[in-house]
Parts: structure tokens; C-alpha cells; sequence
């Protein structure tokens, strides 16, 4: 099929390069002009593991072409538009659609009604019907089919959901849908636009709040003295709870989870429902960085060290995505407590505010804020030759 993809960014190229594999024909369109040069001469606007294979395959190049404005596009040949562009929340916790509606806006004159419109933004059920009814297009020309893909294992995930899920009132544009998928194994669910995109929420409500549950569990552990792993592992090998997602860290972040789950918070509220649990998954983690620096302080304190360094700026290994990454909450929280400490990262020399290091000082605790590859282990283990006096920490050890 010809299918047109709208944001080129982590959800947009991945899917795209990953449908140009099975040999649909793509054309991506971004309005960053600056990122569509790089694609066109086969960079990557952000890193991906493999994604410079797919850029690099002769058959997927072409199938694939990369434009910046509308009128550049072949509207007439898209079976598809799939809409990919982000979709933040505003200070008060409320979706902002307007990246959405202007897609909307500028493809009105170029889509007819044969056109499927698919959203893969995380878009809430509230916002679906006011974006819906400002267009032109009907419920039954849009179908929506919500993201899982995780940075780091975007092609892993790509080719291996563990479900698609597609939500639309009508069922040949649904099936329509299905069909670019035909070839990946896996369970495809049928339903209606809102179930289809709160299956997307409250599952990005569900792992965070796992994940602060294991922090949690992780401060009494430790507190108490008892050994990290072995409690984790005995309680993740009940199958009712199960190993995976069970990693303590020292928070979680990223373009999802914080603005997914204070989108479904403000959901909630709006419909006068209680829903403590859910209402506190943000500020668990909140605590959970701020009692997490201060271990590092005691860490220092007790071990007679001077500096902090965190190694990793992004929000996880695997990618350089750093949307309200830990390492900058930490860094913050260490730093108005007049700590010495600095952001370790091998990859970049500064962002935003934040001189980036790639050497450390002696008399230094060293933290590894996420896991990271042999290759980074082996550079960081050479610098760490060269200094005498530090200690090196992986929380999840
Ligand atoms: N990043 C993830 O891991 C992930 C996973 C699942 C779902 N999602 C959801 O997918 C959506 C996209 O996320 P992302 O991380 O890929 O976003 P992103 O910010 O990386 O990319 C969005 C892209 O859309 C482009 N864009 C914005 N307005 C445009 C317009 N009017 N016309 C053309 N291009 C435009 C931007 O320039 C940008 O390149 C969001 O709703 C997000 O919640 C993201």
C-alpha cells in the first residue's frame, strides 16, 4: 500500500522504515526541514539501534522518499495517511492537540474520503471528539491504532508486538489497517475508537506504576538491610507478578509515561472519579528521585568522596531521548543542595544548561543511572583506570 507518514519522529520513522521493509511504499513528511535533510542523505535525526541499517537498504530507500512540505506529497497515489506527530501535555495537565490539529488543518485540501486517516499519536478519548469534529473528516474515515513501540527496541517491538490494537466505527477501514500488518505475528484487537486508546493509557499507567512499586520495594529493602536481588527475584518468580519490568532504578521518565498518566489523571478528575492509585503513580516517582539523591549523598558522605558524577543524560539506555530524563531531576536536586555533581555522557558535550563530562575527577561516586552496553562499559572502565579514589554504584545491584 502507499501509505503517507506525518512526523518523522521515534514513532514515525520507525514505523514507517519498518513498513517500508514489508514493502509498502512510504513517504515520510515532517515540517522540519532540518530533519528531513539528514534522512535524505541517510542520517538519522535521532539514534535508534539499527535504525542506520534501514536507512542504508537500497530496497527500503526505495520505497521510501522524504519531503518537508505538503504540496510535495503525492496525495493522489496514499491509500493511508498515518498521523505520528507528538502529542505533549500543556501545564495543566491537559493533552495539547495543537500539533494534531494543524496535520488536520493542512491535509484537508489534499485527503479525500477514500483516504484512511490513522492516528498513531497518543491522543485521549476526550480530545478525540473535539479534534474529530474542528476537521472535515469523519469518525468513519479515522481509525486509530495507538504506539507500544519502546526507544532502544523500536524494531524489536516493531516486528514483534505482543498486540496491535486498531480502533475505528468502520470495519473496512479497520481491516484496511490490518492489512498493512499481515505479516507480523501477532494478535490484532478490533474495537472502538475509545477502547483502542484507552488500552494505550492504562497500559502507560499499569508500567510506570509497576515500576514505582519495585522502587518503592527497593527503599524498605535496602533500608532494612535486606538483599536487593534475591527479594526481587523470590517475588517476581510468583507468575501472578513475574520478573520482567521489575528493574529498581533511580526513577522513571520519557516522552510517554509522566504525560500519558497525568493526561489519564486529569481524565479521571473530570469525570469527579477517585482514583488514588493512579492519582499518585507521578508523585511516587517524584519521591522516589528525591529520596534517591539523597542516598547518593549519604553514598558520598560514607565513603569520604568529594564530586557526584551520573553517567547518562537520556531517560534509559538505548536511546538519546532525554524528556524528562531522571539524571536531569537528580542532577537538579543534587545541585540545590550545593553537591559537586556532573552529567557523565559519552555521547554528547552539552545540552540545554548542562556541561556534559566525559572524564571524571578523583574522589568521585560514580552512578550509573541506567545499564549500559559493552561498549560503553569498556570506555568508562578505561577512564576509570586513570583515577585512583571513587566508587562505582549500580542501584539495581
Ligand atoms: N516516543 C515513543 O517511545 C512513543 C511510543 C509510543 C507512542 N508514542 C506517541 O507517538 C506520538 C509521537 O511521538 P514521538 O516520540 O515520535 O514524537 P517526536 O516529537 O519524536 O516526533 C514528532 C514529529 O512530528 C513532527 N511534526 C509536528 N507537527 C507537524 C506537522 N504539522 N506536520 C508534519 N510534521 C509535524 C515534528 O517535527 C516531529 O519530528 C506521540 O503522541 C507519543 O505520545 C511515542
Amino acid at each position: 500500500m502507499n501509505i503517507v507518514v506525518i512526523g518523522v519522529g521515534y514513532v514515525g520513522l520507525v514505523t514507517g522504515l519498518g513498513l517500508a521493509k514489508l514493502n509498502h511504499t512510504i513517504q515520510f513528511l515532517d515540517t522540519d526541514f532540518q530533519k528531513i535533510d539528514k534522512l535524505k542523505n541517510k542520517i538519522s535525526p535521532f539514534y535508534e539501534p539499527e535504525i542506520e541499517n534501514y536507512l542504508n537498504d537500497n530496497e527500503i530507500v526505495s520505497r521510501s522518499s522524504f519531503e518537508s512540505e505538503y504540496n510535495e506529497i503525492n496525495w493522489d497515489d496514499a491509500d493511508i495517511v498515518m498521523i505520528c506527530v507528538q502529542t505533549p501535555s500543556l501545564e495543566d495537565n491537559q493533552i495539547d492537540t495543537s500539533y494534531l490539529v494543524n496535520v488536520f488543518e493542512s491535509i484537508t485540501d489534499f485527503v479525500d474520503e477514500k483516504t484512511v486517516v490513522c492516528i498513531k499519536s497518543t491522543i485521549h478519548p476526550e480530545a478525540i471528539n473535539s479534534t474529530i469534529d474542528s476537521s472535515k473528516f469523519s469518525y468513519d474515515q479515522i481509525v486509530f491504532n495507538p504506539e507500544f513501540l519502546r526507544e532502544g527496541s523500536a524494531f524489536q517491538d516493531f516486528f514483534n508486538p505482543d498486540r496491535i490494537v486498531i480502533g475505528a466505527t468502520k470495519e473496512t477501514n479497520a481491516k484496511k489497517i490490518a492489512l498493512l500488518y499481515e505479516e507480523i505475528d501477532s494478535e490484532i484487537i478490533l474495537t472502538d475508537p475509545l477502547s483502542s486508546q484507552l488500552i494505550k493509557y492504562l497500559s502507560n499507567a499499569y508500567l510506570p506504576l509497576r515500576l514505582s512499586f519495585v522502587n518503592e520495594a527497593s527503599q524498605i529493602i535496602k533500608k532494612l538491610g535486606g538483599n536487593l536481588n534475591e527479594t526481587l527475584n523470590g517475588i517476581g518468580l510468583d507468575t501472578r507478578i513475574g520478573k520482567q519490568y521489575f528493574r529498581p532504578s533511580p526513577g522513571w521518565g520519557g516522552s510517554c509515561f509522566p504525560k500519558d498518566v497525568a493526561e489519564l489523571n486529569s481524565i479521571a478528575s473530570s469525570q469527579d472519579l477517585n482514583t488514588p492509585l493512579i492519582s499518585n503513580i507521578i508523585e511516587s516517582n517524584t519521591q522516589h528521585q528525591i529520596w534517591f539523591a539523597e542516598y547518593l549523598i549519604d553514598q558520598k558522605r560514607n565513603n569520604d568522596l568529594k564530586n557526584i558524577y551520573l553517567i547518562g543524560l537520556a531517560f534509559k539506555e538505548d536511546t538519546d531521548d532525554t524528556r524528562c530524563s531522571p539524571t536531569i531531576f537528580v542532577h537538579e536536586i543534587l545541585r540545590s543542595n550545593n553537591e559537586n555533581v556532573f552529567i557523565f555522557d559519552l555521547n554528547n558535550e552539552s545540552f540545554g544548561e548542562y556541561d556534559l563530562h566525559s572524564e571524571f575527577k578523583e574522589d568521585s561516586l560514580i552512578v550509573e543511572m541506567f545499564p549500559l552496553n559493552q561498549k560503553s562499559t569498556t570506555e568508562i572502565q578505561d577512564k576509570l583506570n586513570q583515577i585512583n579514589k571513587f566508587k562505582y554504584l549500580r542501584y539495581w545491584e
